[in-house]
């Protein structure tokens, strides 16, 4: 049975059909003009808060009260960082600092959002209102003088006349991405092994430590308690690119009590008297670690606020990263000088997917 109805909005009567306007046999369907009354829109509903003056002045409390709630959680993450500061590197002040700081300012968003949903929902205007719809084309006379323009245009420049420029253009916006796409060949698997390339830097065994960038290498006895260095391989500037072997080479060094290191069984020679030499390239996302604290003995990365303890393998104690960062062995030579033992035993810089120990 096939229907008629009137449209909801401007009562036009349109017609509508059922599942019998389509006969199973394959016949010719058939519309009927039966018509059904529009249901028109359910009767208009008033809130308590339009109903009861006492319910609209309680909701008028709530949103206020929720942004009032706004401004305190907003001061309070203020307020939170300068008392619960994270200088001093305690890990239980980093933590109170993180934790009040993130709930000031949670509730300084919620509030907000919560606040306007509800004065939205409960105190605005709640009545409806129709926009009509308007047809879409432009009139005739626009779109003839369009296809006029076009042709007009097309006649002036000649895009339809002068082929070979026209084929020849098309070529160009088609060739164009190609190196884009060529570039993509890079994710592909590569004929060098990009492992071996981030696993190798040019320490090795007997290279002297030096000072970056001067490259005069440093004798422990110039490393003194509290002391930190940033460092090359004395080789450094001999390689065929120095600036890529320092950007996987560059080490920080420093000097700690003896008693305060912990170092397993099987680390413990890779210190000297104290001074122990890490990878300055942060394992997060690569960034040089370039702060230390000596009195906590945290090395900062400043990109994303990770933190390693120096007095601990390097292991984080803070942050995004994921891993240690790597110690290089270090000893001295016969003339005092320090020296690494070999190579670091580990890829350094930030933590990949085919990352091998
Ligand atoms: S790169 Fe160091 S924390 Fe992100």
């Amino acid at each position: 049975m096939a229907k008629e109805a009137k449209d909801g909005i401007n009562g036009a009567v349109v017609a509508s059909q059922s599942h019998d306007a389509y006969p199973q046999d394959g016949g010719t369907a058939v519309i009927s003009s039966d018509a059904v009354e529009n249901p028109g829109l359910p009767a208009h509903r008033k809130r308590v808060t339009d109903l009861d003056p006492k319910k609209a002045k309680r909701a008028e409390r709530i949103v206020f009260s929720l942004f009032y709630l706004s401004i305190a959680g907003s001061l309070g993450a203020v307020l939170a960082y300068m008392f619960f500061p994270i200088e001093s590197g305690e890990l239980f002040d980093i933590r109170l600092h993180t934790l009040f700081v993130g709930l000031g300012m949670a509730l300084g968003l919620l509030g907000i959002g919560i606040g306007a949903v509800h004065w939205g929902k409960a105190l605005m205007h709640d009545g409806e209102s129709i926009d009509y719809r308007h047809p879409v084309a432009t009139n005739e006379e626009d779109r003839k003088t369009a296809a006029e323009i076009f042709a007009l245009a097309d006649e002036e420049s000649g895009f339809s006349r002068r082929t070979l420029v026209r084929n020849s253009l098309i070529g160009a916006l088609i060739a164009f991405p190609l190196p884009g796409i060529t570039l993509l060949r890079s994710l592909a698997p590569q004929e060098y092994d990009p492992i071996d390339l981030l696993k190798h830097t040019m320490w090795d065994k007997g290279v002297r430590l030096a000072r970056d960038p001067s490259g005069v290498p440093i004798k422990a006895s110039e490393v003194t308690i509290g002391s930190a260095f940033h460092v090359i391989p004395e080789n450094l500037y001999e390689a065929e690119h120095p600036l890529d072997e320092k950007a996987k080479a560059i080490v920080l060094l420093m000097r700690l009590n003896k008693d305060e290191l912990k170092e397993p069984e099987d680390r413990k020679s890779w210190s000297y008297d104290g001074i122990v030499a890490y990878s300055k390239v942060c394992t997060h996302v690569g960034c040089p670690v370039a702060l230390y604290e000596q009195h906590t003995h945290h090395l900062l990365c400043p990109c994303h606020q990770s933190q390693f303890d120096v007095s601990d393998q390097a292991k984080v104690v803070f942050g995004p990263a994921k891993r240690p960062l790597p110690q290089l062995p270090i000893t001295v030579d016969d003339e005092g000088y320090l020296i690494a033992q070999s190579d670091f035993q580990e890829p350094v810089g930030p933590s990949y997917w085919e990352r091998l120990k």
